[in-house]
């Protein structure tokens, strides 16, 4: 049993980036730069976005942060957005989820220039991705590509179970795994809340990929022996044992799964943090052009 560090594989991908971007600089070119925009104070998406800002700092792209209260009206947002979109430093921005009720999030993701929208939301991105053409893909189905790409993980003519349809994981995920590429060329089973046999189907599967959203929902009964388990969820839990009094936990139950595994991603340390690096890999695209041409 191999257990994927997303953390290494992260950082590997952001020194592979950091050097890249040497490379610009000393030949003159343009350095990447991503914007963010956060609107409100909600605590985790401080966390995320200090996060992929201080991330950018770090890689030597440049950053920008531009902060709303959230009482900044639908109007003045998309005004923000256009100047965005028009501005030639920028290569790619992201508005950062959740947005207040009064504001509406396909409204705005609608507004976001496709080439310069590094979080693949936009409907062009998301139809470039089914229809297999260059685009740019959000960031945790690109993690998770990449984490089954860099650990060589045997894709063509596997069956690949898909627990959850949402449309950040589990629906582009059933797509990539279905395309004709690798990673892909899988017979895919997008399974959701109404899926009436899960357990069957999920132990027929080769490779799982969790992402419902229910901690410790995939049990040992439910995986077959020599499958891969990519476990998408994070629930916080209370906990004594822990500093913080906080516990993650993902979709799969660990202990009792990973002895049948022969790959499978911890949390934390498995898909979470390739969601920087896929952020990155999509805001360097931008800067080449290397998508929308
Ligand atoms: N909120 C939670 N995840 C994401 C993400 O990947 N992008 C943006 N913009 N907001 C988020």
């Amino acid at each position: 049993m191999i257990i994927i560090d997303g953390k290494k594989t992260s950082e590997e991908i952001q020194n592979e980036i950091a050097k890249e971007v040497e490379a610009i600089k000393a030949s003159g070119g343009k350095v990447p730069h991503l914007a963010a925009i956060l609107v409100g104070n909600d605590g985790g998406s401080e966390t995320y976005v200090a996060s992929k800002v201080k991330t950018c700092e770090k890689i030597g792209f440049g950053s920008s942060l531009f902060r709303y209260p959230d009482t900044i009206t639908e109007a003045e947002l998309l005004i923000k957005i256009d100047e965005l979109n028009n501005d030639p430093v920028v290569d790619g921005f992201i508005i950062q989820l959740p947005l207040p009720k009064h504001i509406s999030d396909q409204k705005v993701i609608e507004r976001i220039a496709p080439k310069k929208d590094v979080d693949g939301f936009h409907p062009s991105n998301v139809g470039r991705m089914a229809l297999n053409m260059p685009t740019y893909i959000s960031a945790t189905p690109y993690g998770i590509l990449q984490l089954l790409e860099r650990y060589k993980i045997e894709t063509s003519g596997k069956h690949c179970v898909v627990i959850g349809r949402s449309n950040i994981v589990g629906s582009p995920m059933s797509i990539l795994m279905a395309r004709n590429a690798y990673p892909g060329n899988c017979t895919v089973t997008l399974t959701h809340s109404k899926t009436k046999n899960l357990q069957e189907l999920c132990l027929q599967a080769d490779i799982i990929i969790a992402a419902l959203g229910k901690a410790e929902f995939l049990t040992a009964d439910m995986v077959k022996q020599g499958a891969v388990v990519i476990d998408v969820g994070i629930t916080r839990i209370k906990s004594d044992k822990t500093k913080s009094g906080w516990k993650l936990l993902g979709d799969v139950k660990f202990d009792e799964v990973a002895p049948k595994c022969a790959f499978i991603t911890p949390v934390p340390g498995g898909v979470g943090p390739m969601t920087i690096a896929s952020l990155l890999m999509n805001t360097l695209k931008a800067s080449k052009g290397a998508v929308y041409k």
